[in-house]
């Protein structure tokens, strides 16, 4: 099933979503459905509030679809260390749009439960490593405009503003 992406002006993007305590069928089913609708909407990142869902669950592929084993489920993840710094071009499916220049680690080590609760360390670098780092901050309600400049910031939110008025968004 293919979930509709929530957007931005949502407050289940803003708060602190609940841990994963559960790994049953339907969390396996979630998970399924959270990759479907990732690659629906043609992004390599989704995290369980852009569906609705305030639950401490992602889901990530930086190749899109290319190799199967870069699919990874992180459910309760943990950032255990960030090193060195890389600045690009960052987004958000929940901020449909827009695009802005992020500055975030460049090697991130990442501590996860897989769908069915075993406990795993990853270490990601370049896209992995913002990959890792912007779907926890999803978790902990943080979206990537908070890590640019307040001018900035607020210059996507008059727009979003506008756009909402025009019932555009
Ligand atoms: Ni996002």
């Amino acid at each position: 099933m293919i979930y509709p992406i929530v957007k931005y002006g949502d407050p289940v993007l803003e708060k602190q979503a609940e841990p994963v305590t559960v790994f049953d069928d339907e969390l396996k089913k979630l998970v399924e459905d959270m990759f479907e609708s990732m690659y629906a909407a043609h992004g390599v990142g989704l995290a369980a509030p852009q569906i609705g869902i305030s639950k401490h669950l992602a889901v990530i592929d930086v190749t899109f679809k290319e190799d199967p084993e870069a699919k990874l489920v992180l459910a309760n993840p943990q950032i255990l260390h960030v090193e060195g710094k890389q600045r690009g071009s960052e987004g958000c499916l929940s901020i449909p749009e827009f695009r802005e220049e992020v500055t975030r680690g460049k090697k991130v080590t990442v501590r996860a439960q897989d769908v069915n609760g075993k406990w795993y360390e990853k270490t990601g670098e370049d896209l992995l490593a913002r990959a890792f780092l912007h779907e926890t901050d999803h978790l902990n309600g943080k979206l990537y405009i908070s890590h640019i400049s307040a001018l900035k910031r607020d210059l996507i939110k008059r727009k979003i503003r506008k756009l909402v008025k025009a019932g555009e968004w």
